[in-house]
């Protein structure tokens, strides 16, 4: 039997922050380690191009983000790792599907229906800073997931509404034209805690509140240093619920140094501390891939050659269903 296929994609809209390792990359590399689905991990760039409207910074992300992958352990020779523009296939679907989505359901999308709020809010025209790249986006996220039928679509709470557009897309298209398309299910980890950035808030690009991924050893520790803490004196026992600085421990710590920092701040713990080491344990995870990351980014051409191989097994796998279709369709 063939195996089921898990497919996710990337936005490269920004520096990798410890926030994407470890709600994003690192279960995803967990996923794919078992070997029980075919993984398929892409660079939605096209994605990023409704906000990120600057040649550099497209350019540059994309590497970034691809860079942060293969050196956190992504095997392209397991995994179809490829970049979504070398993908036209998926253009093609977008277009198809376009024609089969309501554009009710594009109207009560979140990411487009946020902005529309706020524009109410602030007075605004209700489209002001909205193109057609926004309002679209589902649509060709379920060109993504839908070209590849895939079965899991392993993604972070916000993107759960997405997938099920993607369900009720391909719903459409086989009530429309007789059944071509696997209807996609979406698996979040329940478990990834909320990742808190230096402020306490939940670390997000839109905050300002990250951690780049790749900071140098110094300046890693520098921005651990930063994190806000209360003035609760060393000596006096302290809660790890809730506690930010635990929750970024925990995920670095083995299981027996977190049992044994929990004892710790029941003890009584300064949060110079702590913050110390969390530092320890994160540089020792961290250190290893950073070094390759900057190799990878030194290297481009590099990474050309392997999202290119990506794009041509994937373009072998796309290619099929687009026919079978296009055969439906009528075209
Ligand atoms: N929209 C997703 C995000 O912002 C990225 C993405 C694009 C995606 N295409 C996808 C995720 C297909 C899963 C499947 O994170």
């Amino acid at each position: 039997m063939e195996r089921p296929t898990a497919l996710t994609g990337i936005k490269p809209t920004g520096h990798p922050h410890l926030g994407n390792y470890i709600g994003a990359i690192k279960p995803a590399l967990e996923m794919a380690k078992d070997n029980t689905s075919q993984g398929i991990y892409f660079i939605a760039d096209y994605h990023a191009l409704n906000s990120v409207q600057d040649r550099k910074k497209f350019k540059e992300y994309t590497y970034e983000i691809a860079a942060a992958w293969l050196s956190l352990g992504l095997d392209p020779e397991k995994v179809i790792f490829y970049r979504q523009s070398d993908v036209p296939e998926i253009l093609e679907l977008h277009w198809i599907l376009s024609c089969l989505t309501p554009k009710g359901l594009m109207n009560r999308a979140h990411a487009y229906k946020a902005k529309v709020e706020e524009n109410a809010a602030e007075g605004n025209d209700s489209d002001a800073g909205v193109n057609m790249g926004l309002f679209t986006y589902p649509i060709l996220m379920a060109a993504d997931i839908l070209l590849f039928n895939s079965d899991k679509v392993p993604v972070g709470k916000d993107q759960v509404q997405h997938v099920e557009i993607a369900r009720d897309i391909a719903d459409n298209f086989n009530r429309t034209f007789g059944e071509a398309i696997k209807l996609p299910q979406y698996v979040i980890e329940e478990e990834t805690a909320v990742i808190p950035g230096l402020d306490g808030r939940k670390m997000s690009k839109s905050y300002g509140n990250t951690i780049p991924l790749f900071a140098e050893e110094k300046a890693l520790k520098k921005l651990v240093n930063k994190i806000v803490t209360d003035s609760t004196p060393p000596e006096e026992p302290k809660e790890v619920k809730g506690s930010s600085l635990f929750t970024l421990y925990k995920e670095f710590a083995a299981a027996p140094e977190a049992a044994s920092m929990k004892e710790k701040y029941k003890q009584g713990i300064g949060w110079g501390q702590v913050k110390k080491e969390i530092f320890e344990v994160m540089n020792r995870e961290l250190s290893e891939p950073r070094q390759k990351y900057y190799e990878y980014l030194d290297n481009k051409q590099e990474i050309d050659k392997i999202l290119e191989r990506g794009a041509e097994k994937a373009r072998s796998i796309a290619s099929l269903q687009l026919k079978k279709i296009k055969e439906m369709i009528g075209c």
